[in-house]
């Protein structure tokens, strides 16, 4: 049975990491690796190091996790002396606030043995990064032009869900993006009866987790009809059902972030052998015919 799935690389399963999920370590996103998962994804480094928010910056709700990190991370250089011991299918999530910020991490990069990018243009709670580059699909046509300019490597675009996705993804498309991620968290909030005040530091956050699920499959499924570009499918994922549901919207591979929280790095293992199961089920050999198999 054949699970790889190609993304400008080919990648052994249809399984990532998401971004921010288990930061930067290597270490870790090695242990993540060996757990069963295709490829992993970093946290967002930017040029400098940032420290992000105070705490809290997490808060269970039902059905997902709030988060407001802030996009807190060590910066490009000190990242990059991990880099020098990269030896697993690893993309670097990248953010800044301009398209040559956006190249300059790339070039920094290049000459690591990462195997591609994915440009972070969709964090929902951090002023002038994020949303209000990402919005715009003749800024992110830029953006992601000035990358590709840097890099032969794979370049991955990871949308915010509440911009219009279908012109965006359009624009990435025509700058050679290698696949569009959709999507990053929902803005949200929760309050504290008792305190009567926002529980997160920098009050709003983004909301990841199985609610945000149905609104990201819509998502994948009109991006699919309308634009012809690899999706990457990222909101929600817990169990093989959902990941299956992704592909047959159009998704040719899923990133795994709160999953992580509800089931630990088995779900990877748990995710796979369910999909394995469900093909020999339905009589597919390969896991890219299943792709899209929802419009037919
Ligand atoms: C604690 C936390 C930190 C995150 N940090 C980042 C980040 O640095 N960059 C990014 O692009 N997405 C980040 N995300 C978004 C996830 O990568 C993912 O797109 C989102 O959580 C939806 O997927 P999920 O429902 O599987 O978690 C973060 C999410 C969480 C919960």
């Amino acid at each position: 049975m054949d699970l790889s799935v190609d993304l400008g690389v080919r990648l052994r399963n249809p399984t990532i990491l998401a971004s921010g999920i288990l930061g930067v370590s290597l270490e870790t996103l090695k242990r993540v690796y060996e757990s069963g998962a295709g490829a992993v994804v970093s946290k967002s480094v930017g040029l400098e190091p940032n420290p992000g928010y105070e705490n809290p910056t997490v808060v269970e709700v039902d059905c997902g996790y709030l988060n407001a990190i802030g996009l807190a991370n060590p910066g490009v250089d000190s990242f990059s002396e991990e880099l020098a011991k990269v030896d697993i299918p690893l993309f670097v999530s990248l953010y800044s606030r301009s398209a040559e910020g956006f190249r300059e991490l790339v070039r920094r990069l290049e000459g690591f043995k990462v195997l591609g990018f994915e440009l972070n243009l969709s964090c929902p709670h951090v002023k002038g990064v994020g949303l209000e580059v990402g919005s715009d699909p003749d800024a992110v046509y830029e953006i992601v032009r000035e990358c590709k300019r840097e890099t032969g490597k794979p370049i991955f675009v990871k949308l915010s869900p509440t911009v219009g996705v279908v012109e965006v993804a359009e624009s990435c498309k025509r700058a050679g993006a290698d696949a569009v991620v959709l999507a990053n968290t929902f803005r949200g909030m929760a309050i504290d009866v008792e305190s009567m005040k926002p529980i997160l530091s920098n009050g709003f956050g983004g909301l990841s987790g199985p609610a945000i699920r149905p609104m990201v499959l819509a998502l994948v499924y009109e991006v699919y009809e309308k634009v012809e570009i690899p999706i990457i499918a990222s909101g929600g994922v817990v169990k093989w059902e959902d990941m299956v549901e992704y592909i047959l919207a159009g998704a040719r591979a899923v990133e795994i972030g709160t999953g992580i929280a509800y089931r630990g790095l088995g779900i990877f293992k748990e995710l796979l052998s369910g999909l394995e199961e469900y093909m020999r089920r339905k009589g597919f050999e390969r896991v890219e015919e299943l792709v899209g198999l929802a419009h037919e």
